[in-house]
């Protein structure tokens, strides 16, 4: 949630970089998880453009303190990932309806150590989080009933986002900052 200075003017901005979902992917899933909001007891769905797969979450970020952000991230050179949607979980805690992988590859999980790394020696995180690489599908979701078979989706993450959320009136609202690729990896 952006916290409101006065003259209205964002102090800070609730930030985090991700994956986006490859259009056809999204777009699956989201229908894969409007069929359980229809036979389940509830749960909101997550609109299909906003699925994304956090890599490092930064909390809320003071808005003077963003240029030094974009260039920290400009400067990266991050390779490009394979990622795997092989499973439907949920998660009772947060109530949380996700696709997760069984087993993620390992460059996934070292482009996520990586950048939060990064992050932590810039000062922009104040701890490093163990990586478990999901998509969120629904929230607030009680009793999700048995979870169907999910068809494996799987894709190679060609660039990173960093992303600005808050909370709106149709649930979790996400805005695109910047993006950069993912670096090409030799054969
Ligand atoms: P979630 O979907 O599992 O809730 C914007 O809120 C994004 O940041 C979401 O992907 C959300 O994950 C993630 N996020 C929110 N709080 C977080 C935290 N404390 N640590 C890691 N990721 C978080």
């Amino acid at each position: 949630m952006a916290v409101e200075a006065p003259y209205g003017a964002p102090a800070a901005s609730r930030l985090f970089f991700g994956l986006w979902l490859p259009q056809p992917c999204a777009s699956y899933l989201h229908t894969v998880a409007g069929g359980i909001v229809g036979r389940s007891s509830g749960g909101r769905l997550m609109r299909e453009d906003t699925l994304h797969m956090t890599l490092a979450f930064l909390g809320d970020v003071p808005e003077r303190r963003l240029p030094a952000l974009l260039e920290l991230a400009a400067g990266l050179s991050l390779p490009r990932v394979p990622v795997s949607l092989d499973r439907l979980g949920f998660w009772p805690h947060n109530h949380i309806l996700y696709a997760g992988s069984s087993a993620p590859a390992p460059a996934l999980t070292a482009l996520a150590d990586s950048l939060q790394a990064t992050l932590l020696e810039a000062g922009f995180l104040t701890e490093t989080r163990a990586f478990v690489p999901h998509v969120t599908l629904l929230r607030k979701v009680m009793h999700p009933g048995k979870l169907p078979v999910l068809p494996e989706q799987r894709w190679e993450a060609a660039e990173f986002s960093l992303a600005r959320s808050w909370r709106s009136d149709r649930g979790a609202a996400y805005e695109t900052v910047d993006r950069w690729p993912l670096q090409p990896q030799e054969q």
